[in-house]
């Protein structure tokens, strides 16, 4: 037997008392509030120790006007009163009734039942009728206040009254009213004869606990497993929740976090990655320019040697692109496309020997909305440096990573980027849609990239998008849907799915 709570005991002992009620009657009865009763009768109702018959009936109760009659009578009834009480002429009879509309009503029913006869301006009385169906049905109410219609319906007379008195305004109110009947199952009055009178802790308090009362008396048993409702507190979304997952994992093996701006100048974004300015990604329909051009972006001998780079390859043993770099290229702003510009920007600012940098910020690139492109979307980036680094070291960071995400299944294609070499695509198998995916993009930093700002021990970089691995991580294969603000996925998505 699953316990039961104090309310629903009380509701029990109630019913097993006074047989049947409904929810008013129960509260009554019981001394529990409606609210109380309610929610009792709701959870033994779900437990089968209840049952609830909800009927209809309609009720007929008096109205002012038949108030009215049932005191003077019905003014058919008054005008062949005044009759009988020897008024002859239209116009004194009709002095005895304050409404006009009411006394023509009254005299044109009693012509037309022919108790009455009228010759000129005279009326005259030819048979005086016995009691009315509607002075029955009024006297009936003047007894019991409250009528049920289906009651009156059963008798001719009454039913026809009834029909009568309804076709005149206010005479009668009829109403729909909606009754419960509650009453015990079997399994109740089972249930309920077990119930101890015995008073039970219903809540502990601290003082309960202190004073040790709680060694004497019975604790209630909570049911652990009976119906709540959802409760919706406030919470990260999702794709936050992520962020926060990727940022443990990458501190938890080592790594700091680093922070730029969205507003790049091109320098950062591409001249100083060793992307040529007539490179594709640079146009305007993959990247976003912003008015105006940014003046104090870097030290004038670092413009230099990348200027140098790009023209002939400077000291880094490269023959470069073999074009003449312009610098007002370069001060052009754009919103970055990728968070490489930060990592780049963080070997300049730091010329590091050694380092284990990350990054996860917005990025911004000029294509169409799709189910799998977004026009504003984050990326994870990061950068090792350090002496003896290479591409082994670089892929075993990945699988890391990846495996602590639970991505166990990752592989390497090689590919190309203009500022690493050798250069690597990251893949993993998506389980669900048994298919590879492709994540991040990484390789080895070409002393083009790192040598112009003092950077000589090989420098390990990877960067890609966050929102796929959210996607799978949730099981969804449309991106837009993470920002739709869609509330129930926001609120039900688990918070460890
Ligand atoms: N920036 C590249 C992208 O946006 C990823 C990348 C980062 C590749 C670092 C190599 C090194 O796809």
């Amino acid at each position: 037997m699953q316990p039961l709570h104090l309310l629903e005991k009380k509701v029990l002992k109630t019913l097993e008392k006074i047989g049947e009620a409904d929810i008013e009657g129960l509260s009554r009865a019981s001394n529990l509030t409606l609210d109380q009763v309610r929610r009792a009768v709701e959870w033994l109702q779900a437990k089968g120790l209840i049952k609830v018959n909800t009927s209809q009936k309609t009720t007929i109760t008096l109205g002012s006007k038949g108030l009215e009659a049932l005191k003077e009578g019905l003014p058919e009834r008054r005008l062949l009163r005044s009759l009988k009480e020897g008024l002859r002429t239209l116009n004194q009879l009709k002095s005895r009734f304050s409404d006009e509309q009411e006394f023509n009503a009254a005299l044109g029913r009693a012509k037309r039942r022919g108790w009455i006869k009228i010759v000129d301006d005279c009326v005259e009385l030819v048979n005086e009728p016995g009691r009315l169906p509607e002075e029955e049905v009024l006297e009936r109410l003047s007894q019991v206040n409250i009528l049920d219609e289906e009651e009156l319906t059963k008798d001719t007379i009454l039913y026809s009254g009834l029909k009568e008195l309804l076709n005149r305004p206010d005479y009668l109110s009829r109403r729909v009213v909606k009754t419960t009947q509650i009453t015990l199952t079997d399994l109740g009055r089972a249930a309920s004869e077990k119930v101890s009178e015995e008073e039970e802790i219903d809540t502990l308090t601290p003082e309960i606990i202190v004073s040790g009362i709680w060694r004497q008396k019975r604790i209630r048993a909570i049911d652990v497993e009976a119906p709540a409702p959802p409760i919706y507190a406030g919470r990260k979304h999702p794709v936050q929740l992520f962020i926060d997952e990727v940022r443990e994992i990458f501190v938890s093996m080592g790594f700091e976090e680093i922070e730029g701006p969205l507003i790049q100048p091109c320098f950062w974004n591409f001249d100083a990655l060793f992307t040529p300015q007539d490179h594709p990604a640079r146009e305007m329909q993959d990247t976003f320019y912003i008015k105006g051009e940014a003046l104090n972006y870097a030290d004038a001998e670092s413009i230099k040697r990348v200027a140098a780079t790009h023209r002939s390859g400077w000291k880094t043993g490269s023959r470069g692109w073999g074009y003449e770099w312009r610098e007002e290229e370069a001060r052009k702003l754009v919103l970055r496309t990728h968070t490489t510009s930060i990592t780049i920007r963080y070997l300049a600012d730091h010329r590091p020997k050694e380092a284990r940098v990350f990054t996860i910020g917005r990025v911004f690139r000029n294509e169409k909305v799709t189910f799998k492109n977004l026009v504003e979307f984050h990326q994870i980036e990061g950068i090792a440096v350090g002496p003896r680094l290479t591409l082994r070291d670089l892929m075993g960071l990945l699988s890391t990573f990846y495996k602590r995400l639970g991505l166990e299944k990752v592989r390497f294609w090689p590919t190309y980027f203009p500022y690493t070499e050798p250069s690597m695509q990251s893949v993993v198998y998506y389980d669900r849609a048994g298919k590879w995916i492709e994540l991040c993009g990484m390789g080895i930093f070409r002393p083009e990239v790192t040598l112009p700002f003092g950077v000589k021990n090989p420098v390990l970089a990877w960067g890609g998008g966050l929102e796929r691995l959210v996607m799978m991580r949730y099981n969804i294969d449309d991106v837009r849907e993470l920002y739709a603000n869609r509330l129930s996925w926001l609120r039900g998505s688990p918070i460890c799915p």
